[in-house]
């Protein structure tokens, strides 16, 4: 069983501010940093790092070493990472201010060179028992989708950022993972959390889903049952990546065999240590730090409902 990640992954800028930049202002960054990050790349270094055998299929250009050599650092097979010669990797311009908080300028880059072939070289060595992970920030997200739907294999949707480029038809998702905000844009509804995930299996009745609540923790469910995973108290440095974390530890551990309670603790707790580091793969914690955690704060347990 393995996990195989076809996503994004970018040079992140991070620019510490005091505040967001406002129209017409200029502002110098407290602290300037550049990390290694994108949706696919983070997740897939969290799924390794949570020991679960990994490969990532992705596109970087020419000055993605830096990309390459921290998939490599977290035992990510690189096999499928092409680089393109007449492009640059995908960029994102992070404002990160004193609360946590960021807000993220994007320029995809050689993530949107993939294409029908680069998908189906990677998804013949998918079988029925492994997990394919794929997030939105990569071109012909619709294209995979009509692959995906051929193919036997369990399917997680991270549909982030959420964009038209989304398919109408979700039902190639074995598992839908997003926070909040981005459900109620995906649904065009709004409500609680709960409500929100049963409008998703009123829709797609036999796939489950995980909604991150922040830091009051996630939610899952399926046709059968209902879980709150709460959040292990922290104080945040950098919330970026905080969800990447959560979503390949969770990929990591369900590929393990282990039960969702399970895979939603230690989710839950490597989220939590990541806001407290600033960056986004750089802050993924090891699995032995994650087993503390847990170990630590026996009381934070998942609950059924
Ligand atoms: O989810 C965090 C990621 O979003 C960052 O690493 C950045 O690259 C953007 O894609």
């Amino acid at each position: 069983m393995a996990v195989y990640v076809i996503g994004s992954l970018n040079i992140d800028m991070f620019f510490d501010v005091d505040h967001f930049v406002r129209p017409k202002e200029t502002l110098m960054p407290e602290r300037t940093q550049v990390l290694p990050g994108g949706k696919g790349l983070n997740q897939a270094c969290a799924c390794a790092k949570g020991k679960a055998q990994t490969w990532i299929a992705g596109k970087i250009g020419t000055d993605g070493t830096l990309l390459l050599d921290t998939l490599n650092k977290a035992g990510v097979d690189t096999t499928f990472v092409e680089t393109e010669k007449d492009k640059l990797s995908g960029r994102a311009v992070i404002q990160r201010d004193r609360k946590a908080e960021n807000c993220i300028l994007l320029d995809p880059g050689a993530n949107h060179a993939l294409d029908k072939e680069d998908f189906e070289k990677v998804l013949v060595h998918v079988g029925p028992e492994d997990i394919v992970l794929i997030q939105n920030e990569i071109s012909n997200l619709d294209v995979l989708a009509t692959l995906l739907k051929e193919k036997e294999c369990f399917v997680v949707f991270n549909p982030a950022p959420v964009t038209k480029d989304i398919p109408d038809d979700l039902s190639f998702v074995s598992c839908l993972v997003m926070n909040e905000v981005e459900i109620e844009q995906l649904l065009g509804e709004s409500g609680k959390p709960e409500f929100l995930c049963g409008e998703w299996l009123k829709r797609y009745p036999d796939s489950s889903i995980v909604l991150t609540l922040s830091s009051s923790g996630s939610l899952y469910m399926d046709k059968d049952k209902t879980i709150f995973m709460p959040a292990y108290k922290v104080h945040a440095v950098d919330t970026t990546g905080a969800g990447d974390t959560f979503t390949g530890f969770l990929c990591a551990m369900l590929d393990r065999g282990f039960l969702i309670e399970t895979a939603l603790q230690f989710a839950s707790a490597a989220s939590a240590i990541a806001v407290t580091m600033p960056g986004a793969a750089s802050s993924i914690p090891d699995l032995e730090v994650v087993k503390e955690k847990i170990e630590q704060n026996g009381d934070v347990c998942p609950i059924r409902r």
